[in-house]
């Protein structure tokens, strides 16, 4: 299973990439996931495909070797509480003054093998039998501490095996339960004008439900709906609720994705915006690539 990092094929990638942040035209990348932070696109090469997770741009080489650290011991401490981690290499490039551009590097796994996918494919027995063992999981491993991100396309099954995709923001605390991620950093794909706002008003919040069992879960039945997959959520309800120390409810779940949706439908907007000043206004390529339209 292991694999070493295509050098020359993420060199001529990271030159796409800067080019389309250029011309804002991405045709020439195959683009598998925008997420809310990282930009996930597909590598062919002559020895496999991969899925290559591009950071924020590090102003220093001391973080940039800070995170990487911290996504090495995200995975060993997941690994050890029963989640499978798709194997996960590290790959960066020198820029000017000291900064430097890194990709999260992993296997493409088979996309159709997603959960998000299988959700909508497979059928009632998988759903079910998926649904606790993702149970299982949460429950051995999210503590005050170590935090999951679980919704189901950060999940793939392959080969009768869960396997855990979401490493490139790890989710640590440390013993007075801050955030170990290099928040700021990760924050400025925000507009410069809502940065300080966000960090101080929403990081908590944001990052608050994955280092709870119940709060993974609720975050998890609420993006099915971001999934079309509301017909699940009563009967996985029923599922989780043996389980947890607090009952959920439909209505808390529809609530909660209602103002998980609000809040980064504003985040994108103002990154729209915030675009359009780069490029029109102050005729600087802007940093990062945006979704096309995520509908929720
Ligand atoms: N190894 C992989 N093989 C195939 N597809 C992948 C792989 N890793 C990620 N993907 C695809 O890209 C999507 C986004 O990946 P991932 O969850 O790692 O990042 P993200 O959600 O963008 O992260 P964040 O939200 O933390 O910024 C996944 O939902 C999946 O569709
Ligand atoms: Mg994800």
């Amino acid at each position: 299973m292991t694999f070493s990092v295509p050098s020359d094929a993420m060199d001529t990638l990271e030159d796409q990439v800067t080019q389309a942040l250029r011309t804002t035209d991405d045709r020439a990348l195959t683009i598998l996931g925008y997420g809310e932070v990282t930009l996930v696109l597909r590598l062919e090469t002559g020895a496999g495909a991969f899925a290559c997770k591009r950071l924020p741009v590090f102003p220093s080489r001391e973080r940039l070797d800070r995170h990487s650290a911290l996504v090495d011991d995200y995975v060993t401490r997941l690994d050890k509480g029963g989640v499978s981690v798709a194997e996960t290499r590290m790959w960066h490039r020198s820029l000017r003054g000291g900064r430097a551009v890194a990709y999260c590097v992993q296997k493409a796994l088979p996309e159709e093998r997603l959960c998000s996918r299988l959700l909508h494919t497979a059928g009632d027995a998988w759903c079910e039998g998926f649904f606790e063992r993702f149970l299982d999981r949460v429950e051995s491993t999210v503590t005050p501490r170590l935090g999951l991100d679980g919704q189901a396309s950060n999940w793939i099954d392959v080969d009768g095996e869960l396997v855990y995709l979401d490493v490139t923001t790890p989710l640590m605390r440390d013993e007075r339960e801050r955030e170990l991620l290099d928040v700021p950093l990760f924050f400025t794909s925000l507009p410069w004008l809502m940065r300080d706002v966000v960090r101080l008003a929403m990081t908590k919040s944001i990052f608050d439900k994955f280092y709870s069992p119940r709060g993974v879960v609720l975050d998890f039945l609420g993006n099915l709906h971001k999934e079309r997959l509301e017909r699940l959520v009563p009967r996985f309800v029923e599922q989780a609720d043996a389980r947890l120390d607090r009952p959920l409810d439909t209505e808390e779940i529809s609530a909660y994705y209602r103002d998980d949706a609000r809040m980064w439908e504003l985040i994108q907007r103002l990154r729209r915006a915030d675009r359009f000043v780069h490029h029109k206004i102050l005729h600087r390529p802007y940093p990062f690539l945006l979704p096309r339209r995520v509908t929720r």
